[in-house]
């Protein structure tokens, strides 16, 4: 999907992912002090403003707009506006102005050659000592797993995110890299079950 698509997906007032942040983010912050942080395609900024009330310095970088107005919005009515910075850019070119003590790509999919690239802009934002965590639907979500995009050509596992960061530096640390179960509620004829949906995790370590 090129910005248009992603400016009609978010064109409509109601936010179309949660505004809670995500789980292994959050966890896997859990143990930083709060420093500057980087969200590389932030859509409508959930991560973001969730590091910024953690005492964050946030940056939220996406190529639409429309998420991006989203997310100021949402920074708003959490009353961090001034720890949030919002920068309309493509996450596979971008050369950012600064660097961050963490990094977070959440749910960024995208075919290998711009993935690889993304990755590439995600490891030149990382300042020494900082930790970048990579989340997104796993290649497996597809046969095992439930929602997520359907085609494989964009998806990818811990080796191939580990592949891409590591072809960018070879320094960094690997601090995780496996696949992690995500409850979802799934609406059925009956009613609703709980299933599971399988995402890929990495994190490393710039030393
Ligand atoms: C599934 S959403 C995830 C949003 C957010 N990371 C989250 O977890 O809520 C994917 C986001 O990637 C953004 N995106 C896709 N390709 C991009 C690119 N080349 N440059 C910048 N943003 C991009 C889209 O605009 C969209 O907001």
């Amino acid at each position: 999907m090129d910005a248009a698509a992603w400016n009609d997906r978010y064109a409509a007032a109601k936010f179309v992912w949660s505004t809670e942040p995500n789980q292994f983010l959050a966890a896997e912050v859990a143990d930083l002090p709060p420093g500057r942080a980087l969200d590389l395609a932030c859509g409508e900024g959930r991560n973001a403003v969730w590091l910024a009330t953690l005492g964050w310095d946030a940056t939220g970088v996406d190529f639409s707009d429309a998420g991006l107005g989203k997310a100021a919005k949402l920074a708003e009515a959490n009353e961090v506006t001034a720890k949030t910075r919002w920068v309309c850019a493509d996450a596979t070119s971008w050369v950012p102005d600064e660097q961050f003590d963490l990094v977070a790509v959440a749910y960024l999919h995208l075919p290998e050659p711009l993935r690889r690239a993304a990755m590439s802009v995600a490891v030149a934002a990382l300042a020494p000592g900082g930790t970048l965590v990579v989340i997104g639907h796993d290649a497996t979500n597809i046969t095992e797993g439930v929602g997520g995009p359907p085609d494989p050509a964009v998806l990818y596992g811990p080796d191939d995110i580990v592949g891409d960061l590591h072809s960018a530096d070879p320094a960094l640390v690997v601090e995780r890299a496996e696949r992690v179960l995500r409850a979802v509620r799934v609406e059925t004829d009956g009613g609703a079950e709980e299933r599971h949906a399988i995402d890929c995790l990495v994190r490393v370590r710039r030393p």
